[in-house]
């Protein structure tokens, strides 16, 4: 069943030096338990086209298309009817744990004051089900731990604490930004594999954004790589990462790391994303992309179906380089 619909999203931000548009004509849907990777460079877009979903976009950004949960439009609601979808039905995961987390207030109380607000259990039920979350996401003496100040514990048990937080209320959404960011290589692994399982465990569906290709490869069975706020390629992941069918894909692919290559130097893509305020008419990729034409600096090639859930936005031909 589709869980989350997203039509034409786009996302504009009003800045003294003129319009800036984040979000460009997002479009895609989730099932119940999928998980989706939203794959870009720096700047690409994939926060704000999340915050547009959360109905947390800064003052002023517009959003606009839509956004459906279940069927339910949910973008541009009002304050008081998003509070409650966000606790219940999506929640959101941060790249700093100290963004959601109050550094005055100690664990515990954090995670019983969801449950009481949201869920008007007694103090004492709270209690027990904090404790629960925070085992099930593999946070040692847990009882111990609802006592301690955020400060108190290292950055991948504060990273879980968030997770915790995030699921207590068994959103079936649950957008995680760059959730691995700041942790060393190792806590990222197990906090990645710790959010497959709790996937499988409540059947929640995951917007996993990243930077790196590498992570959605393990975790996620759809990519969609995001490129100056617009869709460049979107489908499975085995597609995306066997069969790149975008020259922007292709060059992420090559940043990253893999371990049958050696002690080889990583390539990146020469140069850098484009000034939002001052897109060149076509495809934004185009100053960068080794298969540029004619043609792509005056259209921006519309995104077409390119096989079994896929779509690409090229105008390069394809089909005929893989008939080669
Ligand atoms: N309040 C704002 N006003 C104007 N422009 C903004 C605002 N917030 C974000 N932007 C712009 O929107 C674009 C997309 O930003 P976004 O945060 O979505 O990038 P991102 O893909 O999440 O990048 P990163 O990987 O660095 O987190 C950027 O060019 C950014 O400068
Ligand atoms: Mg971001």
């Amino acid at each position: 069943m589709t869980l989350l619909e997203v039509r034409e999203l786009r996302v504009e931000f009003t800045t003294p030096e003129g319009k800036v548009v984040a979000v460009n004509d997002l479009d895609f849907s989730l099932d119940a338990g999928d998980t989706l990777g939203l794959v870009g460079e720096s700047g690409s877009g994939k926060s704000q086209a999340a915050f547009a979903i959360m109905g947390l976009l800064a003052r002023n950004g517009t959003a606009s298309g839509s956004v459906r949960l279940e069927g339910q439009e949910v973008l541009n609601l009002p304050e008081k009817v998003l509070n409650r979808i966000r606790a219940e039905h999506i929640a959101m995961i941060f790249q700093d744990p100290m963004t959601s987390l109050n550094p005055y207030m100690k664990v515990g109380p954090q995670l019983m004051e969801v449950l009481m607000l949201h869920k008007g259990i007694s103090q004492a039920r709270a209690f027990e089900g904090s404790v629960r979350m925070l085992d099930a996401v593999e946070i040692p003496e847990a009882r111990q731990r609802m006592g301690m100040f955020p400060h108190e514990l290292s950055g991948g048990m504060r990273q879980r604490v968030m997770i915790a937080m995030a699921l207590l209320c068994q959103p079936r959404l649950l957008i995680a930004d760059e959730p691995t960011t700041a942790l060393d290589v190792t806590v990222q692994a197990q906090i990645m594999s710790l959010l497959n399982e709790l996937k499988r465990e409540f059947n929640t569906a995951i917007i996993m954004i990243t930077h790196d290709l590498g992570v959605v490869a393990g975790s996620c069975n759809q990519v969609l790589v995001m490129y100056a706020g617009r869709t460049m390629e979107i489908g499975p992941v085995d597609d995306i990462f066997y069969r790149p069918s975008h020259p922007y894909t292709e060059g992420l692919l090559k940043a990253v790391p893999r371990l049958d290559a050696g002690g080889e130097e990583l390539a990146t893509i020469p140069g850098s994303p484009p000034n939002l305020l001052r897109l060149p008419p076509g495809c934004p990729f185009q100053q960068r992309c080794p298969r540029v034409h004619d043609a792509c600096r005056r259209v921006m090639p519309p995104l077409t179906p390119c096989g079994e859930g896929r779509r690409r936005a090229c105008h390069w031909d394809w089909e005929a380089k893989n008939g080669e």
